[in-house]
């Protein structure tokens, strides 16, 4: 036999009670009265004062108002687990309707009187209640405003956060007011999150925080998807996001081309050291000492991970007619073939190249493989370019590496520790990482602010997916139906 529920879950499905804890609700529940009505019993009238709800444990009630000419209309019949009165235990209420047992009832009861103790003993219970009746007055005004104006828009909601103005220019451009976007400058974070109340879908980038106490408040909020603007996911608690039926997904390549040619700038810019030569020219300073480069043709160029990237890199590096020689974990070797690629062991990469990129994820073999005995390999000069992830290279080993002279250039569009200061305008600020002011110092290293991906095409297409995804769901696929859908592991 189906068991009823306990006064806990009951109490845990009120809406304003939802946001408790179970020691909070368990508080409340021990202070309600079990009630039991016969049918036909009066529980209230309507036009008398009330200081009670009730929570219907069994048996139904009809909920009846007095209409025109005294003629009594039935508005509602409450089940289990519903509730009456709800208001009146925070003040005295006028009851809006008579409440009527249908059939034979058991009701949970709370007055004002018990429940106002309660409130004056447990602060963390109160502002709880207080957190959550805000909430829902700031959505409710929200929603009397638009229909005060007449403005309901009926359209999917997203609302994006960490937003910069070309994030904005180009959505708004793709979705032609297909759906209602709002764009947040904030990062997502749990000071942050109360911004998604109202939209169904959130729109998030590499920064925002989606670990568990966020996504348990979006879930709150009735986000249902999370449509991430970025191929990578490590800032989301996937398998949180699962279990709370959430959606995600994520754009997982976009524009390969624009990351390749950026590494090839950064390469370009460091060897003919253009930074310098523009800084001097402006200062009507025309001396060419100290801007002395090297051609990269029939020089050797070494690419670590010959994947969507490091292949486009291929391709540019042997435009300019360079060898090239390739390390990856798995080898492609009809592309090596047609492109003239030599796939080598990573010590001879080291040994053998003239410039090195790297193009690799990263994973924990990856991490630092620029270290110290890496760079004692290589040939002395070699321009090191990294547009993959910061934590490739043990930055101290590479300022040692700078410092000897071991390492010509380098050019960075990723720090180990970016996360504070990549894609901010902190101009007026002063930089407390010391690491990333040294490196700053170098006139040999260019360091742009993870900027490989920002080519119009780039932006375009990571629009385009993210709007497709947020189409799809539209349409009413949800989780592993949705095609860039992530998973938790065990799912895939
Ligand atoms: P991809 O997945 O197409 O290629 C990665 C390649 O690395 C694959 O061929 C893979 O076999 C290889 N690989 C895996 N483990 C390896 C190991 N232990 N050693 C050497 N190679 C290994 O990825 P894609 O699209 O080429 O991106 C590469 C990286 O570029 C991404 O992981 C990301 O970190 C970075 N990226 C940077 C951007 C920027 O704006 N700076 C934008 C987009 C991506």
């Amino acid at each position: 036999m189906k068991q009823k529920p306990t006064p806990c879950e009951l109490l845990s499905k009120v809406d304003i009670f939802s946001s408790l804890d179970t020691e909070s609700l368990e508080l409340i529940a021990q202070k309600m009265t079990l009630v039991t009505y016969k049918k036909g019993d009066i529980i209230c009238r309507e036009g008398e004062t009330g200081d009670r709800m009730f929570v219907i444990v069994s048996g139904e009630i009809t909920v009846v108002k007095m209409g025109a000419e005294g003629v009594e209309v039935e508005i509602t019949v409450l089940k289990p687990g519903e509730v009456a009165g709800v208001m009146s235990i925070f003040d005295k209420d006028v009851r809006s309707a008579t409440l009527r047992v249908k059939n034979n009832a058991e009701l949970l009861m709370l007055d004002k009187e018990t429940f106002q103790h309660i409130l004056s003993r447990n602060t963390e219970l109160s502002n709880k209640l207080l957190a959550y009746l805000s909430r829902q007055l700031r959505a409710e005004t929200y929603t009397v405003a638009k229909l005060l104006t007449g403005d309901v828009d009926k359209r999917v909601k997203v609302a994006f956060f960490d937003t910069k103005p070309y994030t904005e220019s180009i959505f708004r451009e793709l979705n032609k007011e297909k759906y209602a976007l709002h764009f947040f400058e904030p990062r997502l974070n749990t000071n942050t999150v109360s911004l998604s109340s109202g939209f169904q879908v959130v729109c998030a980038f590499v920064n925002d925080d989606l670990s568990a106490p966020v996504l348990e408040l979006l879930k709150r909020n009735k986000v249902e998807l999370i449509a991430m603007r970025c191929a990578g996911y490590n800032n989301v608690d996937i398998e949180c996001a699962h279990k709370l039926g959430i959606s995600l997904t994520r754009v997982p390549a976009y524009s390969p081309n624009a990351v390749a040619e950026h590494a090839a700038a950064l390469l370009l810019a460091l060897n003919r050291k253009i930074n310098r030569a523009y800084n001097r020219v402006r200062e009507g300073n025309f001396s060419l000492n100290g801007l002395v480069g090297f051609d990269l043709y029939q020089k050797t160029a070494g690419v670590i991970g010959i994947g969507k990237i490091g292949k486009c890199l291929v391709n540019i590096l042997r435009g300019f007619g360079m060898t090239v020689l390739g390390y990856d974990k798995y080898q492609d070797k009809d592309f090596a073939k047609a492109h003239e690629l030599h796939y080598v062991e990573l010590d001879e990469l080291f040994s053998r190249s003239d410039i090195i990129s790297l193009h690799a994820p990263l994973i924990p073999q990856t991490h630092h493989v620029i270290n110290k005995s890496a760079i004692q390999k290589m040939k002395p000069g070699v321009v090191l370019v990294n547009t993959s992830r910061g934590a490739l290279i043990d930055t101290t080993a590479l300022i040692n590496g700078l410092k000897s002279g071991k390492i010509g250039a380098a050019g960075l569009d990723v720090y180990e520790e970016e996360e504070e200061y990549f894609f901010e305008d902190l101009s007026d600020k002063i930089i407390t990482d010391d690491t990333l002011a040294r490196l700053m110092t170098f006139n040999n290293v260019i360091i742009t602010s993870h900027q490989a991906f920002l080519t119009r095409e780039a932006l375009s297409e990571i629009a385009r997916v993210t709007l497709e995804s947020i189409t799809l769901y539209n349409q009413g696929k949800r989780l592993a139906e949705l095609p860039n859908a992530v998973l938790p592991k065990f799912k895939k």
